[in-house]
């Protein structure tokens, strides 16, 4: 009925609208078209006795007779389609049959618990549809060799392992973000372009650089960081770092990403502190995220549960000594090795630190201790359990004379680091700052044994590939 006072286009609007809503009632009414909810596998629980539907990829498949089991992933999680041969048409229990290992695929199915795992669901397959048949996936579910693995990297991140540790390495940057937000941190970007070393001349990177000469690849953010807290006081960045090691090791990467912490007013004292309720927040905040994807690893968790208490602590010097009881030849004015690290660890639940290291073996930009000339107030941190060096820390010199001292001594160009003494020569304060290496946490969290694991696609001296 035209309403009075209204345009002719107004009446035609709300015409259109009625049928609309006619049109909708009777699809939904008849079920003309079957709308079925999209859902994650990881919220299954929510559906039980409902029709879903999910697209994701088949892992896995055994067939008994007239029964299918495939093994369903969609990146959030597995789950098991059942489907009963008498209840598809032929054409569709076929290609059900022969779909291939890592074909992507769209399923609708009901949702039922386990007939007797608690916790655990599955989907009674209705329907079934392949998005792109996989045909010989190069990864079988068997064991690969590592050189075969790692030419297939970008496929082995599929595997239930990978996605675990994928997901721990999510949540050790979201911890540790979080971590330093509460403590009044500011995320700022440090340049990976350099002029100059942050971490000794040996394993830089050189890049042509147009008519600037050559540029390196940053070893670390840290110098820049210095000059940032200038500005906010407390920041801290995380990136992808490069060193040329010539260390073909389990910890050792050409490229990892790493998390600098640089704080005004600082001292040596609080550095540790910081340092100390980063790792533990990280530990807890994984256990507490990452039981799942931790379980996939078969990681011992009670272990991990007992690092998060208060951390011991050796000078370098006790380090030394407590080595050469344990039977270590290591000499005083020698850095640790993988071994020294893990003798020194061994009996102890909780990560070591190692502070106060003499110069010699130190970079340039460490503070000497008041108390030794010949020490600085550095900090290593060494995970337990073999986890190795987890953080490199130290208070920085902030005296522009002594600084200037290094350098000279260190044979490093001082024209390049002139901007650096600035920092000393204008309103210059006490600070300190470390850096945690992200593939070295996610190694020691998740309990595995090469690093190469824990990023994507690992750099190392000799691979570049995929
Ligand atoms: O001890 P490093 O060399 O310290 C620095 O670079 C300082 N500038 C950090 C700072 O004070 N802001 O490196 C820090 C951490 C190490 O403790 C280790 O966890 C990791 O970075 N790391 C490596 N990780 C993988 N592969 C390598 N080649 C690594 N070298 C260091
Ligand atoms: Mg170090």
């Amino acid at each position: 009925m035209p309403k009075k006072g209204w345009t002719t286009g107004q009446n035609l609007l709300i015409l259109a609208e009625n049928v609309k809503i006619l049109v909708l009632s009777v699809i939904f009414k008849f079920q003309i078209i079957k709308i079925f909810m999209k859902t994650l596998i990881k919220d299954v629980s929510k559906y039980v006795g409902q029709e879903v539907e999910i697209k994701g990829w088949l892992y896995n498949k055994r067939s008994s007779g007239p029964i299918a089991f495939l093994e369903l992933r969609d990146g959030t999680g597995w789950i098991q389609a059942v489907a009963v041969k008498k209840d598809f048409a032929d054409n569709i229990w076929d290609e059900m049959d022969k779909v291939g290992q890592e074909s992507s695929v769209d399923v609708v199915g009901v949702v039922s618990k386990h007939p007797k795992h608690e916790g655990v669901f599955e989907l009674q397959v209705k329907d079934f549809k392949i998005i792109q048949s996989a045909v010989d996936y190069p990864i079988a579910l068997k064991e690969h060799g590592p050189d075969f693995l790692l030419d297939n990297r970008h496929l082995w991140l599929r595997s239930k392992r990978q996605w675990a540790i994928l997901r721990v390495r999510d949540a050790i940057i979201t911890a540790i973000n979080e971590y330093l937000h509460q403590e009044g941190f500011v995320r700022t970007d440090s340049p990976i372009f350099t002029p100059n070393a942050c971490e000794g001349t040996t394993t830089l990177f050189p890049v042509p650089y147009f008519d600037e000469g050559t540029a390196y690849l940053s070893q670390s953010g840290q110098l820049y960081l210095e000059a940032i807290i200038g500005s906010v006081g407390r920041c801290y960045d995380f990136g992808p770092v490069f060193r040329a090691e010539k260390s073909k090791t389990k910890r050792h990467l050409t490229e990892f990403w790493m998390m600098d912490a640089e704080g005004a007013f600082v001292e040596h004292e609080e550095n540790l502190k910081i340092q100390e309720g980063l790792v533990r927040h990280v530990v807890r905040y994984c256990l507490e995220h990452c039981q799942e994807e931790l379980r996939v690893l078969e990681r011992d968790v009670e272990k991990l549960k007992q690092a998060d208490a208060p951390f011991v602590r050796y000078t370098y010097d006790e380090a030394i000594k407590k080595l050469n009881e344990l039977g270590s030849d290591i000499k005083y004015g020698e850095d640790l090795g993988n071994d020294d690290e893990g003798l020194l660890t061994k009996d102890s639940v909780v990560p070591v630190f190692i502070e106060r290291w003499p110069k010699s073996i130190k970079p340039f930009y460490m503070k000497r201790d008041p108390e030794n000339a010949e020490l600085v107030l550095n900090d290593d941190l060494i995970a337990t359990e073999g986890g190795g060096e987890l953080i490199g820390g130290s208070q920085r010199e902030d005296n522009a004379d002594l600084l200037i001292e290094r350098i000279q001594k260190e044979g490093l160009n001082q024209a390049d680091y002139e901007w650096y003494l600035d920092i000393r020569r204008y309103g210059s304060v006490p600070h300190s700052g470390f850096g945690i290496g992200l593939e070295r946490a996610v190694r020691w969290v998740c309990g595995i044994e090469h690093v190469r694991e824990t990023i994507p696609f690992p750099r190392t001296i000799g691979r570049l590939k995929p």
